[in-house]
């Protein structure tokens, strides 16, 4: 397990790779944990650090000219030192933090188990979220911080899922890249889906840059996402990914749909393509998914493979579902706050979970929803974290 140390040096040394004032693109630093850190603290800064790691990955470029080379820039944040202090953690962070949140391979059929599940998914009639929302008074921060959260993976949208895409594996492979691309607009900017949720973003007065919101994402965020590309960034996952493919795609074509509808209704101006899009174009990616990679791997490999599918599909479930519930209790919390005052403020101050010992003078930014006073701030559940707005 990594100790607080290792995890403090390891932010130093990201921090100092990064320099001072780098774009967000570029800041792969994380934040310290004091000596008194409490377990949430804990768990949430090994998961930024995870996030780090996968994030390595991934082509990153400012959309401006940064001071100085670009090449100096990329040198620093792609270098050898750094990938590898990032790669020296990843096994252990992963072991910790995720491998015991997947679902045992289950034995079950598969094609029984896509029989019941695409029904299941197809008749779920609402959001619970948004259902909450459209009773509330400030539904609009709620829904600014709905669209901060998801923005940890859909500003890089099946990015994660490109890595499962590369290598050679026969005809599944060719299908399984025909829905990337369309997830990349099929090569038109402007019809990319990540292009098309900075547009809802930019709707919403926020700033539409890939990690933008690094400092306010909270745990349950990091958890769903560390989750996805914990499974996309291991080879040896190929038939889990087939499972969370199915799981989520089949999902987002109903959750999407009431997230455009709801936009229509309570925001009728804000620019809700993306949401539109997915409602209708992952009714093929499930489709494709069943008949162009799930049967033939299931008749190239056996029913092995298709408890591995069903694996990978509990595993989605169960981490929606628990970040679902997560963002639920969020706003019940904030909604309960005597203290609440919304709105999206600077964020640049220490990070605390409710456990954190702060000044009762402080005030806690929570998300992008709004503050309230550290003493509301102790009684919000567990996987909340905010970000001191005054001297605590
Ligand atoms: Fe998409
Ligand atoms: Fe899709």
């Amino acid at each position: 397990m990594l100790t607080a140390g290792a995890l403090n040096d390891l932010g130093a040394r990201l921090a100092s790779a990064a320099g001072p004032n780098p774009p967000p693109a570029w800041d792969g630093g994380f934040d310290p944990l004091p000596d008194d850190a409490d377990a949430g603290l804990i768990l949430h800064v090994k998961h930024l650090a995870l996030l780090r790691c996968y994030q390595a990955r991934y082509v990153l470029l400012p959309d401006a000219a940064p001071g100085g080379s670009v090449l100096d820039h990329l040198a620093a944040h792609y270098g050898e030192d750094r990938l590898r202090a990032l790669s020296n953690v990843r096994g252990a962070l992963e072991n910790e933090l995720i491998v015991p949140l997947q679902a045992e391979a289950a034995t079950g059929d598969v094609t029984a188990y896509v029989e019941r599940l695409l029904p299941e998914l197809r008749s779920v009639g609402s959001d619970p979220f948004l259902d909450a929302l459209a009773g509330l008074t400030h539904r609009e921060d709620h829904y600014r911080n709905f669209l901060v959260q998801s923005s940890a993976d859909l500003l890089a949208e099946a990015s994660a899922s490109a890595l499962g895409v590369i290598g050679e594996f026969g005809a599944p492979q060719s299908a399984l890249f025909r829905i990337l691309i369309d997830e990349f607009g099929y090569g038109a900017h402007g019809h990319k889906h990540s292009v098309l949720y900075q547009a809802t973003m930019r709707s919403f007065g926020l700033d539409d840059r890939y990690n933008g919101y690094w400092r306010l994402f909270d745990t349950h965020t990091l958890v769903l996402h560390n989750a996805i590309h914990w499974l996309f960034q291991n080879p040896r996952n190929i038939f889990r990914q087939v499972g969370f493919l199915l799981f989520a795609e089949t999902a987002y074509q109903r959750s999407t749909l009431f997230h455009a509808r709801y936009l229509g209704r309570f925001h009728p101006q804000a620019d809700a393509r993306y949401f539109a899009e997915h409602a209708h174009i992952d009714l093929h990616h499930t489709q494709m998914v069943v008949d162009e990679v799930i049967a033939p791997f299931v008749e190239r490999f056996g029913p092995e493979v298709g408890g591995e599918i069903i694996a990978g599909a509990e595993l989605t479930r169960a981490v929606f579902a628990r970040n679902g519930a997560g963002q639920l209790a969020l706003l019940a919390a904030f909604e309960a706050a005597p203290s609440a005052i919304y709105g999206l403020r600077p964020h640049g101050g220490r990070l605390v979970t409710p456990a954190t010992p702060v000044a009762p003078a402080a005030r806690v930014q929570v998300g992008a929803i709004g503050a309230v006073s550290a003493a509301d701030f102790h009684r919000f559940p567990a996987g909340a974290t905010g970000r001191l707005t005054e001297a605590a």
